[in-house]
């Protein structure tokens, strides 16, 4: 009866191992899944990291076409460069490095023609744009991260 109890024990142990090795495998795979499942979200585009730079690198342009678009990284929970200033017009990109997902919102007392107030989040790999056609400074935050924070002044 003893033994019996035993192996019984012992079969329960093994499939509960089995059972966590099995959790921690899908777990390291989840960030790749993610990426798929928020593809449907409000990503406007660039659902690839390969076509997420929106500059071409081989076209040396003047200062005023270089400053039409510009790209900002999320990684590590921070906004890279946390403050940019663009010229009116320049569509800023937001890429998301990290296997969470971050967005970007306007602070609540932020000025009318920036990024929107609500915004559901992105996930790795994916990106968010938004064109500044309003001269400005506009703040921004992460909704679920508050400690995120970026500035983009806009300028004439
Ligand atoms: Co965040």
């Amino acid at each position: 009866m003893n033994k019996t109890a035993i192996i019984v024990i012992g079969a329960v142990l093994a499939v509960a191992v089995g059972a966590v090795v099995i959790w921690l495998v899908v777990s390291s795979i989840r960030p790749v899944e993610d990426m798929s499942a928020d593809q449907n979200g409000i990503v406007q585009q660039e659902d690839t990291p390969s076509n997420e730079v929106p500059l071409d690198p081989d076209a040396a342009t003047p200062a005023e076409e270089a400053q039409q678009a510009a790209t900002v990284t999320i990684a590590n929970s921070t906004f890279t460069p946390a403050q940019l200033t663009v010229k009116k017009g320049t569509t800023v990109t937001w890429t998301n490095r990290d296997s969470m997902g971050h967005n970007v919102v306007s602070d609540e007392d932020a000025p009318e023609g920036g990024p929107p107030k609500e915004s559901e989040l992105f996930g790795q790999g994916e990106a968010f744009s938004f064109t500044f056609d309003t001269v400005g400074t506009f703040p921004y935050h992460c909704t679920p991260h508050p400690f995120m924070q970026g500035t983009v002044e806009v300028v004439e």
